[in-house]
């Protein structure tokens, strides 16, 4: 949880005096973002651009890990607190923005075959994904792996889902993105199940970094899935876990 407004032009001239090897860094990706936004037509398509360009790179750094060892601690980290919160072999679970399985692939080994599917808008990632798959055998569990150009799920079947999981996606994403996913992912989820995502979370003013990076009051998203008939609340106990973002839990209401 944060305060900053990392937006700022104060507090980035400020942060660049602190850091001051981020500022060649930070104004190549200002640059190349600046281009990317420039020839798409909305932020999907510009973030799948993100997303192509990261990927081209490295897949691992692409989703947010700066190590392999980081990659994979965050992947456990997402996967033993489902666990704990009561995920069975027969679930059906649906990963919005599974990247390249960072936990996907823990969820994908647990559950029975053919009960994980992922979408991303990103080609690129879920090719590494399909990479992922082949390294840690996990042909046999047959997941499903989609790519998306919009939250709707019009392709997938009502009341189908128990456990819906995005994890670092609506930070990425501005309020419009999650807003269609509110407005329809009501519609696959099990009337027992849940939809759990992470946002990073400001006490302070909401605002964007690059359109890449966005900060949001908890009551701001509690109240938008409220207005799309679902019910939200935030998960305390996931703030314990060494990761900077926050959990909200939504069910149908
Ligand atoms: C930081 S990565 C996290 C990936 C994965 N959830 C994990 O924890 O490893 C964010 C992922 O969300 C995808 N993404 C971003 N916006 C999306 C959207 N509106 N719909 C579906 N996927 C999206 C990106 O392409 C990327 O693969």
């Amino acid at each position: 949880m944060t305060t900053k407004n990392r937006a700022n032009l104060l507090y980035q001239l400020q942060y660049a005096v602190r850091n001051p090897a981020k500022v060649a860094p930070y104004a190549r990706r200002l640059a190349r973002d600046l281009i990317l936004r420039a020839r798409s037509r909305d932020h999907v398509s510009y973030y799948r651009a993100v997303m192509k360009s990261d990927t081209s790179r490295s897949a691992e750094a692409a989703v947010g890990s700066k190590s392999h060892d980081r990659w994979l601690a965050l992947g456990k980290m997402q996967f033993d607190y489902l666990l704990e919160h009561g995920l069975k072999p027969t679930d059906r679970m649906l990963e919005i923005g599974c990247g390249n399985l960072r936990a996907g692939r823990l969820f994908i080994d647990y559950l029975e075959p053919g009960r994980y599917y992922g979408l991303d808008i990103s080609p690129d990632i879920l090719i590494a994904a399909t990479e992922t798959l082949a390294t840690h055998d996990l042909q046999d569990k047959v997941p499903h792996l989609t790519p998306v150009r919009n939250l709707t799920f019009a392709f997938l079947p009502d009341s189908y889902f128990n456990v819906i999981h995005a994890h670092s996606v609506f930070s990425h994403s501005p309020l419009h993105v999650i807003e269609e996913c509110f407005a329809h992912v009501g519609r696959v989820l099990a009337p027992d199940g849940f939809f759990d995502f992470t946002f990073d979370r400001t006490e302070g003013r909401e605002h964007h970094v690059l359109h890449e990076d966005f900060y949001y009051r908890t009551e701001t998203l509690v109240t938008l899935a409220e207005r799309h008939g679902l019910q939200a609340r935030f998960m305390a106990d996931w703030e314990k876990r060494p990761h900077g973002q926050s959990k909200i839990r939504v069910s149908r209401g």
